[in-house]
């Protein structure tokens, strides 16, 4: 009997670590890009014009990570709704606060806001980039980035809603970090602690990486 891993329960929460594992590199790195903008304009400009002029960071690793992103929502939606209907009494005996934190129980709610913001934020940078580079064609300047991006941070209403999406990621990673590791069986155990104060570290510092960022922008 050939059992597919996508069919199994513990298979598709295998996945779904393993998708937010890629994501939270993928962040890591955008926030190291991104933080260079606080540095120097030169500097953002450099890594942001080879990563969007590089053949394999476009059509390779860009297809890969919004590929990411969907199967992590995707998947994230399915699971929730599989779970809820496997508890149709819906704690009814149980006191589910007793079980697991607010923040355990709420991934779908804190997902599903950080999916919002990602509408936002692909309308705000993604969309544009995409039409000046393969819809009109224009030719590529190197020096554009920075402007580019310190514009998008002069709208007050901007900054707020940006700055609250990323108190959401915090809540987010604040689980789904060390829930990833004990997910793929990475020798959870063994690292538990470490892994905790890591998830911790990582959750706090990545999301206030990215305030201080908008802030900064903002006030310049
Ligand atoms: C102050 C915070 C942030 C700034 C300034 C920022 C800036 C940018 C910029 C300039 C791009 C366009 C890249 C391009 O295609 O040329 C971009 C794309 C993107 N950002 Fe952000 N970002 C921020 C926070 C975030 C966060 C918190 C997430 C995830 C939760 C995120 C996810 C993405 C994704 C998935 C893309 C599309 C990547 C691609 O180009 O393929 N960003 N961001």
């Amino acid at each position: 009997m050939s059992t597919n891993i996508i069919n199994t329960s513990v298979g598709k929460k295998v996945l779904m670590a393993v998708s937010g594992l890629f994501l939270m590199i993928f962040l890591l790195q955008h926030l190291t890009i991104n933080m260079l903008s606080v540095f120097s304009a030169e500097m953002f400009n450099k890594a942001s014009h080879f990563m969007g002029t590089n053949f394999v960071v476009q059509f390779l690793l860009q297809p890969v990570l919004i590929f990411g992103v969907v199967f992590h929502l995707a998947m994230g939606i399915y699971l929730e709704i599989k779970n809820k209907s496997a508890r149709p009494i819906n704690y009814a005996v149980n006191n589910p606060s007793n079980n697991s934190s607010w923040i355990s129980r709420n991934m779908i709610v804190t997902g599903l806001m950080i999916m919002l913001f990602l509408a936002l934020h692909f309308y705000d940078f993604w969309v544009p980039e995409i039409k000046y580079k393969y819809i009109d064609f224009k030719p590529e300047n190197p020096f554009r980035y920075f402007e580019e991006l310190e514009h998008k941070f002069d709208d007050l209403w901007r900054v707020v809603l940006y700055c609250l999406s990323f108190i959401f990621l915090s809540l987010h990673l604040l689980h789904g970090f060390q829930s990833s590791f004990q997910s793929t069986g990475v020798n959870y155990n063994k690292y538990t602690l470490t892994i905790k104060n890591l998830s911790i570290a990582y959750a706090i510092l990545v999301p206030l990486g990215f305030v201080f960022i908008a802030l900064f922008h903002f006030f310049n």
